[in-house]
């Protein structure tokens, strides 16, 4: 079995994937029913999730604390991230101890900081790349290889140890969402939040929760790119999965 949390497809896409070639199933942990869990049995147990200021998504490790996986089980994570990771992989193996972990780079979904990491032209070049890798990673962990590949960037430990519990505590504010008039009030943003924290209210959505996950599916997946986040994605390119082959964007 594979667990995933994915806020615009990259990591669920990936899930997906390797849970075919390995024979198994990918299980969204936002839909999942923890008490329907029983993990005796499996052969594989992965995780896949986007990295989150250089560490798992708090849902994704919260969730890692609940299950029970079995000392036989071939453990393993796949994350995606769009430049470097940290020690997001360390890190969550101290929950679930991991016999593999592999990055993938994607690109990236997050355009709300004053710095760009990808256009449409790089992002595209990125799938092209993560579909060779995905192969490579898909194969090692079908043979059960004993290995950790990731690309975790400078100050890695720090980044992870001490700038992450602050995103979680301090950046995952919904109070800089906002909604142009262009908004047609289709509700995907609210059906796309994995947070519950939208609801669409005088045909307009309004963000119901102090905090969210910030996964970036309400702006990313907007039709018409009526929703923003502070004072830097507007006009931004936005990002979801839609398949590895540029044709689709
Ligand atoms: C809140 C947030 C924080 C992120 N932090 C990082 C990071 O620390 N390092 C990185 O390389 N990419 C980072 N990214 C980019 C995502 O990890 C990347 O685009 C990922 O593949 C998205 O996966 P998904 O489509 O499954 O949600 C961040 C994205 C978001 C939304």
């Amino acid at each position: 079995m594979i667990f995933y949390f994915s806020g615009t497809g990259n990591s669920k896409a990936i899930a997906e994937e390797i849970a075919n070639y390995i024979g198994t199933e990918a299980v969204d942990i936002i839909a999942a029913d923890i008490n329907q869990i029983h993990l005796e049995n499996e052969e594989y147990v992965g995780f896949t999730f986007p990295v989150y200021a250089w560490a798992a998504p708090e849902v994704m490790l919260q969730f890692a604390e609940k299950i029970k996986v079995s000392e036989t089980a071939f453990t393993f994570a796949v994350c995606t991230f769009s430049n470097v990771a940290g020690m997001a992989l360390q890190h969550f193996s101290e929950i679930i101890p991991l016999k593999s972990g592999y990055g993938i780079v994607m690109p990236d979904n997050y355009p709300i900081t004053d710095h760009i990491i990808d256009t449409k032209e790089s992002s595209m070049v990125k799938l092209e790349e993560a579909r060779k890798r995905l192969d490579q990673v898909k194969e090692k962990i079908a043979k059960k290889e004993e290995e950790f590949d990731v690309k975790m960037g400078e100050d890695a430990k720090t980044r992870t140890y001490e700038m992450a519990p602050v995103f979680n505590r301090e950046w995952r504010k919904t109070a800089a969402y906002h909604v142009s008039d262009e908004c047609i009030g289709c509700g995907l943003c609210e059906r796309k939040c994995p947070a519950k924290a939208i609801e669409i209210q005088d045909g307009k959505p309004v963000w119901i929760k102090e905090d969210c996950y910030l996964c970036m599916a309400c702006l990313n997946y907007c039709p018409v790119e009526a929703i923003d986040y502070g004072k830097y994605s507007k006009g931004r390119f936005r990002y979801f999965f839609k398949g590895f082959s540029k044709e689709n964007y």
